[in-house]
């Protein structure tokens, strides 16, 4: 049995002994939640929850959430950071707190892991402003350490809100108003390898030099960020704890490099025989082929295809990077590389192998189309320098201004621009892509704080128009048509779906006029809990997805509509008022994309 999956058995067992409830994973393309596009966390699905909303399962919950962190795509090429992870975690809402919440990490480390006690540190939360220094959480460390025959002096260390303030827009000044967050208590393991002083003159538990690797966050989720940008107690006090788990199995096999843990290093293996090329010469561009790899084969099992916007652009870029990175080395057959992928990861996350041949299909038609794209850079510098009269025979130096419409236009990378011959100077780039990276991360935050700010009623009356819709296209162009995507805003709803025609206008008239009927009706909306057979039975729309659970969440609008959803929603159709679809259009791969406002 591959490690990682012990460690996901015996952290749930542990868990579950102590009164929680498994629930499951939820997808990796987060449902109706336009605030991110991938589930990043394992928060992500609890918001409501952490919030106040009572859980069907309880106050105290546990699972392993399957996560894709698009920040971190910068960082791949290090010894631990991976864009697609699986988090484990536990969950107290408004149940336990601090002192359950560290006792029992704690235990379950130097217990159930067996990881030697003096290797771990600990890191707590100085204070900020008017929250005060979480001495709380110290003295709960010192009792743990002293007890188990440690002297606790040199083990745990105070940080500030950059380090140990946990909430999904990071830092307390960053957060929207609305959003919830909370000091953390951060666990890390040492391997005792010597300092780098690349990183800094003296080495410390969070230092970038690799020495400590963090292993576990408790966060202590008690606060929510007002308008005023001061900090309100919530309702309730909750923990959320996440534990990376390619890190935890990092530790147990005291394995300073996360990809030459048992479940990287198959990976890291084919791919150096698909290269001819040893890991310790290349370790940065083996480590990004089988990071991107990874979560294209995870994106693509959600249902993401390569494409130039969202979810999708991010997939492309993935596959591109690990194409380029794949070419640099000479690779030979990607596929088997996606081969061992599936087979590490079967025993946890089936779906990979379940869907290989969806897997392999969608890879080697973008492969194709990025070839096409390279043809055509080409095509484009020769364009280029032929207008200004140069001779492109000779033309190994563009401009930084032909290298940035490459990459801005085309998504060549600098790299990749450079593999087809042609150098450019570097600062000049640079500055380009400065200012390009400030517009795209101020559109980032306002899609952030756009989407947060509005748990508003018209997001919510959107989510439950997008049921009606669902139900709607399917009663008028039949059952085999189901969701493949939705997005949703307060200026309007998107959804997709399969469908390889374009819609007629009777069609969309219909489908207008059933769910403006529904809303006439002013059905009434609510959710039940009940067990997967019997959700399928009376032909609940959703993802059977095999890691759903026995109970699922079902919302009813009125006897019209059966789906699985986290919610939510609104009470009764009728303040919905009215449903206009707006536009339509062909995204690729079979799938039809629609438009429409609310209101
Ligand atoms: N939300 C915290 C994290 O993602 C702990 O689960 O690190």
């Amino acid at each position: 049995m591959i490690i990682a999956k012990k460690i996901i058995e015996k952290y749930i067992a542990f868990f579950e002994k102590r009164g929680h409830k498994q629930i499951p994973n939820a997808p990796l393309v987060p449902e109706n939640d336009p605030t991110t596009l991938f589930t990043n966390s394992g928060m992500q699905p609890l918001v409501p929850y952490l919030l106040g909303e009572k859980h069907p399962q309880g106050k105290k919950l546990v699972n392993v959430q399957n996560c894709f962190r698009a920040q971190d795509i910068d960082e791949i090429g290090d010894n631990r950071h991976t864009t697609f992870f699986r988090m484990l975690g536990n969950w107290s809402l408004g149940g336990y707190f601090k002192k359950e919440q560290l006792s029992w990490f704690f235990e379950f480390l130097i217990k159930e892991l067996n990881l030697p006690l003096e290797k771990l540190y600990v890191s707590v939360f100085q204070g900020y402003n008017d929250i005060y220094k979480d001495t709380e959480s110290e003295n709960i460390w010192q009792e743990l350490f002293i007890n188990a025959g440690i002297n606790p002096k040199n083990h745990i260390f105070f940080y500030g809100a950059s380090k140990n303030w946990w909430s999904r827009a990071g830092a307390p000044e960053n957060m929207p108003a609305g959003e919830p967050g909370g000091p953390d208590s951060e666990v890390f393991f040492d391997f005792e390898t010597p300092h780098n002083p690349k990183f800094g003159k003296t080495c410390h538990i969070n230092c970038d030099c690799g020495r400590y690797l963090e292993i576990g966050n408790s966060v202590f989720m008690q606060y929510q960020k007002q308008e005023s940008g001061s900090f309100k107690e919530l309702p309730q006090k909750n923990v959320d704890f996440g534990g990376g788990l390619e890190r935890l199995l990092a530790a147990c096999e005291n394995k300073q490099d996360v990809f030459q843990t048992s479940l990287f290093y198959p990976i890291i293996k084919t791919i150096e025989t698909q290269t001819a090329k040893e890991y310790e010469k290349s370790p940065k561009e083996i480590r990004v082929i089988a990071d991107h790899l990874i979560a294209s084969c995870f994106m693509i099992s959600n249902g993401v295809t390569p494409s130039n916007t969202e979810q999708g652009y991010i997939l492309r870029r993935l596959l591109r990077r690990a194409f380029d990175n794949f070419d640099l080395l000479d690779g030979k057959n990607i596929y088997t590389i996606i081969e061992t992928i599936a087979q590490q990861y079967k025993e946890t996350d089936p779906v990979l192998e379940n869907k290989y041949e969806k897997i392999r299909y969608a890879i080697t038609e973008e492969e194709q189309v990025y070839r096409k794209t390279l043809q055509r850079a080409k095509a484009y510098i020769v364009k280029q320098y032929s207008q200004q009269g140069d001779e492109l025979i000779g033309v190994k130096v563009i401009s930084a201004e032909a290298a940035f419409v490459l990459y801005s236009t085309h998504g060549l990378s600098p790299s990749q621009i450079k593999s087809l011959g042609f150098t450019f100077n570097d600062q000049e780039f640079a500055k380009k892509m400065e200012e390009h990276q400030a517009l795209s991360r101020s559109g980032a935050a306002q899609k952030f704080a756009g989407g947060l700010a509005d748990h508003s009623e018209k997001t919510i009356m959107g989510h439950t128009a997008t049921h009606l819709l669902h139900q709607a296209i399917r009663d008028i162009l039949g059952n085999h048509v189901h969701q493949t995507g939705s997005n949703i805003t307060t200026k309007r709803l998107r959804f997709d779906f399969n469908y390889d025609k374009k819609l007629s206008d009777t069609e969309i008239q219909k489908i207008e006029q059933t769910v403006n009927q529904k809303i006439k009706l002013d059905l009434p909306v609510h959710f039940e809990m009940i067990p997967l057979e019997q959700a399928k039975k009376i032909g609940a729309i959703g993802l059977f997805d095999e890691k759903y659970q026995d109970q699922v969440k079902v919302y009813f609008v009125g006897n019209y509509s059966k789906e699985f959803c986290g919610g939510p929603h609104v009470k009764h159709t009728g303040v919905i008022k009215n449903f206009t679809i707006i536009k339509q259009e062909n995204i690729g791969h079979g799938q039809r994309r629609i438009y429409a406002v609310v209101g």
